[in-house]
């Protein structure tokens, strides 16, 4: 093996942790680097996680021994910071949402292509144990032809827990652009591309009021749509219906179930790695427990970037990609226009299905 891809993360807050601990975790992967917009905040993170510089984001960018900038700001500033960092000749993995808007997501693919660096995105947890054995399971024919299926993230919102939710209440935030892009990217692993889309949406309050955190008590204004409703033309025509929204209180439709013409899939939370899997056959009065035997089932934010710096030293396509994820604002956004203009809308991206992952790799490997 030749020497660890070096990362530097920008954006030192509550997810950095996670990725911190799982990059540990790679051989090829090493943080050398971390910088926030509050350098306090980086020099604390870089304590606590042994990271041996915490320069400004400006330096980091020109830091020779990182050649991967892990993008963990806050949505809003996703795409400044990733195109930054692809004009400085970095390779960027971004968390989710690659951008906000379909033509500043765009602009980052073909700006990444025309650098010749690698451009990745999270969400990564469609490559986890749970949504890679349904992947399995569709490839294979155990549900015979996929006809329709059902996405629900239903909630009361993040504002009891986050010590900053703003983000989640103004432009850029909301349901669809924090919790879809999940939903849409296991959708179009499990399923393939959406080509259509039509929504309704409605907020149930204006204002909502901060439960934890430095602001504990304070009221913040709720900008954005948090309750989405939308019908999905997916792949080969399959019909999907999705409900994005954190204003509710409390349900029984969770998660995604795909349904096929011989069985129904049920599918875990696509927020996590692992979960439970069943199938029901036709005629069967029964859900049957699938075995979930395969690495990354356990929390493992970041498998997305290891499988990119594995790919950026074979030279294959990575898994968690920035066409992939562009597509996904495609879909949103979409999904968010055609609430506001009450007609379907036709998507003009599209990607190809991630390969899927061998069932037998070992949690650190990626390829055959
Ligand atoms: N918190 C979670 O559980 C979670 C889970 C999965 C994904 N995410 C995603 O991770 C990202 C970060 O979320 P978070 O919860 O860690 O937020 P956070 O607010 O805790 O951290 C974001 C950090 O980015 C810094 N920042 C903001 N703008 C910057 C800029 N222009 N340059 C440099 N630093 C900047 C902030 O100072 C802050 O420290 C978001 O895209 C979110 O959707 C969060």
């Amino acid at each position: 093996m030749t020497e660890p891809v070096g990362v530097g993360i920008i954006g030192c807050g509550v997810i950095a942790n996670a990725y911190a601990i799982k990059i540990r975790a790679f051989p090829h992967l090493e943080l050398v680097s971390c910088a926030d917009v509050l350098h306090d905040r980086a020099s604390e993170f870089a304590r606590a996680h042994d990271v041996g510089r915490s320069p400004t984001v400006d330096e980091l960018l020109t830091d020779q021994d990182v050649s991967t900038v892990v993008n963990l700001t806050v949505p809003q500033a996703h795409v400044e910071v990733s195109a930054a960092a692809i004009a400085a000749g970095k390779s960027v993995y971004s968390e989710k949402p690659l951008g906000l808007e379909r033509t500043e997501a765009a602009s980052l693919v073909d700006g990444a292509a025309a650098a010749g660096v690698r451009l990745g995105c999270a969400p990564d947890t469609f490559m986890g144990a749970g949504l890679q054995t349904c992947r399995a399971l569709i490839d294979d024919g155990a549900i015979g032809k996929p006809v329709a299926a059902t996405a629900f993230m239903q909630s009361p919102g993040p504002e009891s827990w986050h010590p900053r939710p703003q983000i989640f209440y103004a432009l850029g935030g909301g349901p669809v652009f924090d919790m879809g892009p999940y939903y849409v990217t296991a959708l179009v692993s499990l399923l393939g591309p959406v080509k259509r889309v039509a929504a309704m949406s409605k907020s149930g309050r204006s204002e909502r009021v901060i439960g934890t955190g430095p602001d504990e008590g304070t009221t913040m204004a709720v900008e954005v749509p948090t309750h989405v409703a939308g019908v999905l033309e997916i792949g080969d025509g399959v019909v999907a219906t999705m409900i994005m929204s954190f204003d509710v209180q409390a349900t029984r439709h969770r998660w995604i179930e795909i349904q096929g013409t011989d069985a129904t899939l049920a599918v875990p939370d696509p927020n996590t790695f692992g979960g439970r899997v069943q199938l029901r056959r036709r005629g069967s009065n029964e859900w049957t427990d699938v075995i979930v035997e395969r690495p990354h089932a356990d929390q493992s934010r970041g498998i997305g970037l290891a499988d990119m710096a594995w790919a950026m030293r074979t030279g294959r396509a990575h898994r968690a990609s920035g066409e992939l994820a562009s597509h996904c604002v495609d879909v949103m956004q979409a999904l968010v226009e055609s609430a506001d203009d009450g007609r379907f809308i036709d998507l003009t991206s599209t990607c190809d299905r991630p390969a899927a992952l061998p069932a037998d790799l070992a949690e650190d490997v990626f390829d055959d």
